[in-house]
C-alpha cells in the first residue's frame, strides 16, 4: 500500500503526477484555503504533507495528525510551521533552500530600482494621463549606481543581492547574526560587516533578507526608520512582520525616508490599506520566487524531500535532524 499524502494547495500537474507514482495523493487543485481545523481534518490518516507558506501548521494541527511523518514545505521560509512541535512529535520538516536564491535576489533589485527611480509612481502618473510635458525636475529619484547598499540578513539570498551590485559600482555593508568568512565577503562585492545602527545610518538602499522569527519581528520600526537617511530606499523581500508596516507607512507619508519596495506584508494578503495611499512605494504580491523555472524547482525539491522522507531515507533539506534519533 502506498503512503498517503495531502497536497494542501494547487501545484503544477506534473508534480502531482510525480507524487502519484509514490503516494496515494489527496490534492487541492481547486486551490481552496484550508484553515487549521480543515488541515487537521484532512491530515487524519496521512503520512506526509506537501505544504505551502500559507498553511498554518501549528502545534495543535501537528499533534492532531497522529500518523504524520513528514511536512515538506514548498518555500525556503518555514515560519508557518511549528518546528519544535514537529520535532517533539517525531515529524520531519523540510524546506526548499538555494533553488530560489537568484530569482528572489532579482526581485530585490527590481524593487530597489523601481522605488529609488520612482518607476511605479511615474508609470501610474503616465497611465492617468498626467504627463503633459517634460520638466527638468520631473520624477527625480535617487541613484542606485555608486551608492551604498545595506543588506540585513546575509544568507544565500543576501549574498546574491550583494553580488549584483558589482556592476553598479556600489559599496556593500551588511549586518547578520554572524559575520561571513573573508572569502564569502570578497565574493559578495567585498561586503563590510557593520552594526545594525551603522547600516541604518549609512546605507542609501537597504534590503531586508532575514528569516522571520520572534526575534526578527519588527526589526524595522519607528526607531530604526528614524535612523535612516531621508533619501533612503527600504526593500523587503523576506517576510511580512519584519517591518512594522504601520510605522513604515507613517514614515513614507511624512517623507522621513525616500521610498520603499515591498513584496511581503504583515497579515498578507490583507495588507495595510495605507500602502495604497502612498506614491513613494513599489508594491508586489509576494512574488520573490515567482519565475516558472524557480517555482518548478521549488515544487520538485519539496516532492523529492517527501519521497525521501517516506521511503526511509534522510530528506536532503531536513530542518530538524533530531527526529532521526527518535
Ligand atoms: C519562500 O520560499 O519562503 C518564499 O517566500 C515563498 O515564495
Amino acid at each position: 500500500m502506498k503512503p498517503k499524502i495531502l497536497v494542501t494547495r494547487a501545484v503544477f500537474p506534473k508534480v502531482i503526477e510525480r507524487l502519484s507514482q509514490h503516494f496515494e495523493v489527496e490534492s487541492n487543485q481547486q486551490d481552496e484555503t484550508y484553515d487549521e481545523a480543515e488541515l487537521s481534518r484532512r491530515l487524519q490518516g496521512k503520512d506526509g504533507v506537501f505544504s505551502n507558506p500559507t498553511d498554518r501548521l501549528s502545534a495543535a494541527v501537528i499533534q492532531s495528525a497522529s500518523g504524520l511523518k513528514a511536512i515538506c514545505n514548498m518555500a525556503v521560509g518555514y515560519n508557518n510551521i511549528d518546528v519544535p512541535a514537529a520535532t517533539a512529535a517525531g515529524v520531519m520538516v523540510t524546506n526548499t533552500p538555494d533553488v530560489l536564491n537568484e530569482t528572489t535576489a532579482d526581485l530585490g533589485w527590481a524593487l530597489m530600482m523601481a522605488a529609488a527611480r520612482r518607476i511605479t509612481e511615474s508609470e501610474h502618473s503616465l497611465r492617468a494621463g498626467e504627463w503633459k510635458k517634460w520638466t527638468y525636475d520631473g520624477y527625480m529619484g535617487n541613484d542606485v549606481h555608486g551608492s551604498t547598499l545595506g543588506i540585513i540578513g546575509m544568507g544565500r539570498i543576501g549574498q546574491a543581492v550583494a553580488r549584483r551590485s558589482m556592476g553598479f559600482n556600489m559599496k556593500v555593508i551588511y549586518n547578520n547574526r554572524s559575520r561571513l568568512s573573508p572569502e564569502l565577503e570578497a565574493k559578495a562585492n567585498n561586503a563590510q560587516y557593520v552594526s545594525r545602527e551603522e547600516l541604518l545610518k549609512n546605507a542609501d538602499h537597504i534590503v531586508l533578507v532575514l528569516p522571520y522569527s520572534a526575534e526578527s519581528h519588527h526589526t524595522i520600526g519607528e526607531k530604526e526608520l528614524a535612523m535612516m537617511k531621508p533619501t533612503a530606499t527600504l526593500v523587503n523581500i523576506a517576510r511580512g512582520g519584519i517591518i512594522d508596516d504601520a510605522a513604515l507607512i507613517r514614515a513614507l507619508k511624512a517623507g522621513q525616508i525616500g521610498a520603499a519596495g515591498i513584496d511581503v506584508f504583515e497579515n498578507e494578503p490583507n495588507f495595510n490599506p495605507g500602502f495604497l495611499e502612498l506614491k513613494n512605494v513599489a508594491l508586489t504580491p509576494h512574488i520573490g520566487s515567482a519565475s516558472l523555472n524557480t517555482r518548478m524547482a521549488m515544487a520538485n525539491t519539496a516532492a523529492a524531500n517527501l519521497i525521501a522522507a517516506l521511503s526511509g531515507q534522510t530528506p536532503p533539506n531536513l530542518l530538524n535532524p533530531q527526529v532521526l534519533q527518535k
